[in-house]
Order: C-alpha cells, then sequence, then structure tokens
C-alpha cells in the first residue's frame, strides 16, 4: 500500500478522542507511537503512553537517546548526499519528524527520492497528511522482512532506480527483528544495491549494560507490537560483513547506565 489510506466515514474514536482509521489498534503499544512520544509528539494513545512511561523508568534518558538518534540519521543523510546518492529507502521509518530524511537530502539534491516504510499503518495515515503531493516521495506500508517484496513493490520501484547508488537507512530498526535473520535479510537489500550504494544502522545493543537493566526493556516491548531484540556488538559487525565501513566505525550514538546505541555508516 502507498499513500492510501481508508476515508474520514471508516474512522471511529479512540478512547481518548482523536480520530482513528479502523486499521490502528489502540489496544496494543506501537513501537513507532511510542518513539513518537519520547521525542515529545502528539501522535500516540493512552496505551502507547502507559508503556513509554513504564519504560522511562528503566530509561529515564531515551528522550535523548531518540534526539540523538534523529541525529545520527540526519548526519548520515547529509554525508551520503554530499557523496553523490540522490535516492534514499528508509526501513522502519517511524512516525514522520523534521528534519526528516528528504528535507535533508533535499539541501544538498533538490530533486532527491525517497521512500519510507514502516509496517505501522499509523505511519503511512501520517506520512499521506504531510507527504501526498509529492511525487518523489513514497510511503510503503510493509514488513522490511520480505526484501524481495519490498524491493519488487511497484511503488517502490517508481521512484528507486536500484542500478544507481542508493541510500539504505536502517535506523532504530534492526533491533527489532529477530536476531537469527536480521543479518541475511539486511545482506538481500544489500545485494540488490549498486555500487556505490551505503547503508546507515543503529542498533541497541547490550554491551556495557548490566542485564537486569536490559531484562526490563525487553519486558516493556515484549508487550508491544515488536518485541525488541538488543544486540551484541559482534552481532553489529555481522550485519557490515562485507561493506567498507566509513571511519570511525562503529561508533557510540548513546551510552548510558540505562542503555546503548551504536551506529554506523557503509559503502557496498
Ligand atoms: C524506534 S522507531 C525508529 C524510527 C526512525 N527510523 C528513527 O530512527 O527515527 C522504529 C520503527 O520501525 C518500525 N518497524 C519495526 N519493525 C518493523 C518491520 N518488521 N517492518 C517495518 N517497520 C518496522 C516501527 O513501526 C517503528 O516505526
Amino acid at each position: 500500500m502507498a499513500n492510501e489510506a481508508s476515508t474520514d466515514d471508516d474512522w471511529t474514536w479512540a478512547d481518548d478522542s482523536d480520530w482513528v482509521p479502523p486499521a490502528i489498534d489502540t489496544k496494543t503499544p506501537s513501537v513507532a507511537r511510542m518513539y513518537d512520544f519520547f521525542l515529545g509528539g502528539k501522535d500516540n494513545f493512552a496505551v502507547d503512553r502507559a508503556a513509554a512511561e513504564q519504560f522511562l523508568k528503566g530509561y529515564p534518558d531515551v528522550a535523548d537517546v531518540a534526539r540523538a538518534n534523529r541525529a545520527y540519521l540526519a548526519r548520515s543523510v547529509r554525508a551520503m548526499a554530499e557523496a553523490g546518492i540522490d535516492q534514499f529507502l528508509d526501513l522502519g521509518t517511524g512516525i514522520p519528524t523534521s528534519p526528516n530524511v528528504h528535507e535533508v537530502a533535499r539541501q544538498v539534491h533538490p530533486k532527491a527520492s525517497v521512500v519510507y516504510l514502516d509496517h505501522d499503518p499509523i505511519v503511512v495515515v501520517h506520512d499521506q497528511a504531510l507527504l501526498a503531493d509529492d511525487e518523489r516521495v513514497v510511503t510503503v506500508q510493509r514488513d522490511l522482512c520480505a526484501p524481495d517484496d519490498v524491493l519488487n513493490d511497484p511503488h517502490v520501484r517508481s521512484v528507486l532506480d536500484l542500478d544507481r547508488p542508493l541510500g539504505l537507512l536502517m535506523i532504530a530498526v534492526l533491533h527489532f527483528v529477530d536476531p537469527v535473520s536480521g543479518p541475511s535479510i539486511t545482506a538481500r537489500y544489500i545485494d540488490a544495491l549498486a555500487p556505490g550504494s551505503q547503508l546507515a544502522v543503529t542498533i541497541g545493543v547490550r554491551d556495557g549494560v548490566d542485564p537486569a537493566v536490559l531484562a526490563e526493556h525487553e519486558l516493556v516491548y515484549s508487550r508491544s507490537n515488536a518485541p525488541i531484540h538488543l544486540r551484541t556488538l559482534a552481532q553489529v559487525d555481522e550485519v557490515l560483513t562485507g561493506l567498507d565501513v566509513v571511519a570511525p566505525g562503529i561508533e557510540d550514538v548513546h551510552f548510558s547506565p540505562h542503555g546503548h546505541v551504536v551506529g554506523a555508516r557503509a559503502i557496498r
């Protein structure tokens, strides 16, 4: 589905009095909506805020983490654009937050194309409202764990040319993919990309954090629409196998006693 949403007539009232399309589950915490809450957004429901408040007890600086993560995304897109890349595939994009990928990329390439992809229908609803008139930006509701379906999606192909270098973004999303299939899923995307393409990842890791603290994080997310699977640094390395990792290599996006997020950018 690309930029498709139900009509207003299909929408119902959520328990906290927002208009909600029928595809939106307001009873299960959504990781996209929890992240929106951490970033100070308003696109979340009571169930998301309750889960986010619970998470904050074990990770009081998570808003700083979310902001540092967005800054890492913007820096990565800027660096890719300055290297000549003018098309981007943002997997697990989240509810739109400014500056978003197309805004950063267009500071360098005014006609840059972007596919925003997420499995959560809330993202499509919000992107549609913001980006309906932009022919070079498409939002697709899909599971990133089916790379062939993503890569063959006609909406994706309508704005991305896989024969030219592309910026692949997997920012704060791989820890929602199980660690066994994660590397092969990433590898399938990378195999499909033209030489000169780049990958940027950020990911939550276990290294340096008390396992009891991490178990609390995992418990909160086990009740959400996407359980969390924090990685080891060695597992992050595995995702980057076969790519030229840009200096300084895997770096801290944010580190505290409550959690550890790392990032890396690499060239195919
Ligand atoms: C923490 S948010 C990160 C948003 C954005 N990438 C950022 O870093 O600012 C994770 C996003 O990944 C999405 N997501 C999780 N699992 C996914 C999957 N299997 N396929 C597509 N999207 C997924 C969630 O719905 C959510 O919007």
